[in-house]
């Protein structure tokens, strides 16, 4: 039996480690977070974060062996392996603000870990995606003062996705551990498969280099947000030309060689992962002198900006230019469905530069309405919040799909439109209503990447 350590209780750290203990009974994990409250949280019913399926699996391994807990130094201090899953957000400030990795948080645990560990060998697992050589930083953070114990740093990224961790967790496409080549190395990344091969197949579990490693986070993410770009580029194209998004992405993702996973043109993509890996990745290019890649991987995130701002400036022409105490129904403020998540969401954005136009909002969104409250505070001007998406649109000139939570799909909208000042509006911002249907009520229908379907001449 091992003593596992998660420091951060977020949306990876939390769901990881109850899989880990509902598959390792033998184990006993504990997770620690600086937050008391999240802590909290953790130990109750309401849990920090909503993902579907997560509660039944706190629920069988809480008290059993799995622990949440704020007393970081006494987890460390009982630890053989420590998960380091904390947030590592874009750097506010000084050398590389905007696109370098604020290290201070996982700087401070790296000594936190150093001046508490007790067992004789302690494996150190790089959860969170940070630069490429972190880990090796790490290592000499942890060995710049010898107290006897023998670290060994590896890097585990993690590869969920909100809304379907679980399902992630479950049945992984893979599982990527790096380490060192040496004897101490491979011993950690052996410990580790070892764990997940409670659950996971063998072939599923990759052993590479700590370098590969890192490096194969920060790439996925950018190229799974490389793609939405690049079919959000083309939207604007199939705009001008009659061309039909739904149709291209269709034709496109038949072949085997691209396939058919995020072929799904949006307002533009939203999370904590995205935007936050390219400008690092981009960033890393810089340090490294390669300036040109740079350049084309900062072009992701551009397009995602250009093509949020293009949803807004099509609801901003499309009104007659004026949008000037006219009412705005917001249809989802999450980054994506089945997540109360709000971090870097295109909603965000979408809602200031409605704001700027003197329109007043009313946010609808089944789980995100607590965070949408508290990305807007200080926001001048009208905000309304409504749990019930037919309150939202009650009197507005346009309602905005920004989320698609199969709810939104199953609503009312001949009562909606009943409801709703004429002429009235629908931006879908995921392509995701029955356009024909909505027209036929009535509605001036504005889908993405495809002719708009409008009663006005
Ligand atoms: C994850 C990954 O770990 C990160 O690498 C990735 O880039 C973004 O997603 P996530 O779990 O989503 O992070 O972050 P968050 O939900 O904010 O959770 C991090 C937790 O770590 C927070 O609860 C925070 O309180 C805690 N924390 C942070 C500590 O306990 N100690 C610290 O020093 C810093
Ligand atoms: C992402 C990665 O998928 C995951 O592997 C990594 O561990 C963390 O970052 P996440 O951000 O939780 O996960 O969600 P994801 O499903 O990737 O969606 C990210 C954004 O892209 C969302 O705003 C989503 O709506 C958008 N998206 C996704 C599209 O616009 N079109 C698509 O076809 C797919």
């Amino acid at each position: 039996m091992a003593n596992i350590l998660c420091i951060g209780a977020g949306y990876v750290g939390g769901p990881t480690m109850a899989m880990i203990a509902k598959h390792c009974p033998e184990h006993r994990i504990t997770v620690v977070d600086v937050s008391a409250k999240r802590i909290e949280q953790w130990n109750s019913e309401n849990l920090p974060i909503y993902e579907p399926g997560l509660l039944e699996v706190v629920q069988e391994v809480r008290g059993r062996n799995m622990f949440f807990s704020t007393e970081i130094a006494l987890g460390i201090e009982e630890a053989d392996m420590i998960f380091v899953s904390i947030n590592t957000p874009t750097k506010t400030y000084g050398e590389g603000a905007g696109r370098g990795t604020d290290l201070q948080y996982w700087e401070q645990v790296a000594r936190a870990i150093l001046s508490n560990s007790k067992k004789k060998n302690v494996i150190v697992v790089e959860k969170s995606t940070l630069p490429v050589r972190a880990a090796a930083a790490m290592a000499r953070i942890l060995h710049s003062e010898s107290n006897g114990v023998h670290f060994e740093v590896i890097s585990n990224p993690e590869f969920l996705a909100e809304g379907t961790a679980i399902k992630d967790l479950t049945e992984p496409d893979r599982v990527l551990i790096g380490g060192r080549s040496n004897e101490s190395g491979h011993k950690a990344c052996k410990t580790l498969a070892d764990l997940y091969a409670h659950w996971v197949p063998r072939e599923k579990i990759l052993l590479a280099n700590v370098w590969s490693s890192e490096l194969s986070k920060l790439f996925a993410n950018a190229m799974l947000a490389q793609r939405i770009s690049s079919i959000n580029s083309i939207t604007a194209l199939c705009e001008k030309t009659g061309a039909d998004i739904s149709e291209v992405s269709h034709a496109i993702g038949m072949d085997k060689r691209i396939g058919p996973h995020f072929l799904q043109a949006s307002v533009g993509f939203g999370g904590s992962c995205f935007r936050k890996d390219i400008l690092h990745l981009a960033y890393l290019c810089e340090h490294y002198g390669l300036p040109e890649v740079a350049e084309y991987w900062d072009s992701v995130v551009s397009m995602n900006d250009y093509q949020i701002n293009r949803f807004f400036k099509n609801i901003l022409t499309s009104q007659f230019s004026t949008l000037a105490n006219k009412k705005m129904a917001i249809l989802g403020f999450a980054f994506k469905p089945d997540t109360g998540d709000t971090r870097d969401t295109p909603a965000l954005p979408i809602c200031r530069k409605l704001l700027e136009e003197r329109a007043s909002i009313s946010i609808s969104d089944p789980q995100a309405l607590d965070n949408a409250r508290f990305e807007l505070e200080g926001v001048e001007g009208e905000i309304h919040y409504e749990q019930d998406p037919y309150l939202a649109c009650q009197g507005a000139h346009s309602l905005l799909l920004i989320t698609h939570w199969q709810e939104f799909r199953q609503l009312d909208y001949q009562r909606i439109f009943d409801s709703m000042a004429k002429p009235a509006f629908i931006f879908d911002g995921r392509n995701f209503l029955d356009h024909q249907h909505l027209f036929e009520i009535g509605f001036n229908v504005f889908p993405l990447g495809k002719p708009a379907l409008s009663h006005l001449q």
